[in-house]
């Protein structure tokens, strides 16, 4: 049964570690990660942006899928299904559909508006035991080939927002979506720092986890992050393996056209990640 992230965070921040979401990009991705995790004893938290969700199906596809699976694999730690970076709309499409956590972003808003709005969806969320990330300060990332170098937030207003009851906080600083520019200048622990202090015990969240130096994400760790967000690192991962499927010409041998087999070494490449990561993260045993 999925479960909100709520209690596998706050143990996180006790326990200084974080747990990892990871995001979903298929049925080959989801059975991936629940596969890893169950291995790990760790729990997780399974991300899905709104470009994904209509990729995938749409929301109640997405639900389906991942519950079937839970049963299905007889899967035993503690999993959220998390809508990643939502809409306000796409927030309450999630809620009505089943999801077990759901992130409003509204750092694009000026911040009385995504206060306004962060706040109704606290309530909408907290009725039914689902879990809600805010998010202040925009994470860059990669838009029409221009990559930005990732906001910090203002601790001021990351305070105003974690007051409202959220149970995790997205605050920008210095993170992007994405591969990092070769000059970018690394995470803002000045930031990271202050937001802290001024959020309490409001476990913090850290996208754009992919090629993130190790030193960085461990010291984010330890100054109050508690969930990683990983997708571009198991996208690379599974598309190199693909790829090596292919220029070895095994699709050419056999039954190697079967998309089963064509992506059995992605699913291996993505194992591979998601174990690092959850490693890295300090999430191995904690389920
Ligand atoms: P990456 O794709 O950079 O790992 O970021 C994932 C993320 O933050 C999803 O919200």
């Amino acid at each position: 049964m999925l479960v909100s992230a709520k209690e596998m965070l706050d143990k996180a921040k006790a326990g200084h570690y974080a747990v990892g979401h990871f995001n979903l990009n298929n049925l080959e991705w989801t059975r991936a990660i629940l596969e890893t995790a169950e291995e790990m004893r760790s729990p997780v938290i399974l991300g899905v942006s709104e470009g994904a969700a209509k990729y995938m199906g749409g929301y109640k596809t997405i639900v389906g899928m991942v519950n079937g699976l839970l049963d299905y694999l007889k899967i035993t730690v503690p999993v959220a299904l998390h809508l990643d970076h939502g809409s306000y709309e796409g927030a309450k499409a999630c809620i009505n559909a089943g999801f077990s956590s759901v992130m409003f972003d509204g750092s694009a808003l000026p911040i009385d508006e995504n206060i306004e709005k962060t706040k109704e969806l606290v309530a909408a969320c907290h009725v039914l035991g689902i879990s809600l990330e805010a998010e202040v300060g925009a994470i860059g990332g990669e838009e029409d080939g221009v990559i930005g170098m990732g906001e910090c937030a203002d601790p001021e207003e990351c305070k105003r927002i974690a007051d409202l009851g959220v149970d995790m906080l997205a605050a920008g600083i210095g993170n992007i979506h994405g591969k990092y520019p070769a000059n970018w200048q690394g995470l803002s622990f000045e930031t990271l720092d202050k937001i802290s202090a001024a959020v309490g015990s409001m476990p913090l969240v850290l996208h754009g986890g992919s090629g993130i130096p190790e030193d960085q994400v461990r010291k984010a760790i330890e100054l109050g992050v508690s969930k990683v967000n990983v997708n571009t690192e198991c996208q690379l991962e599974f598309a190199a393996e693909v790829r090596k499927y292919f220029e070895a010409g095994k699709d050419l041998e056999g039954k190697g056209f079967d998309p089963r087999k064509i992506m059995a070494p992605g699913v291996k490449g993505i194992k591979k990640i998601v174990k690092e990561k959850m490693e890295l993260f300090g999430s191995v045993g904690k389920a």
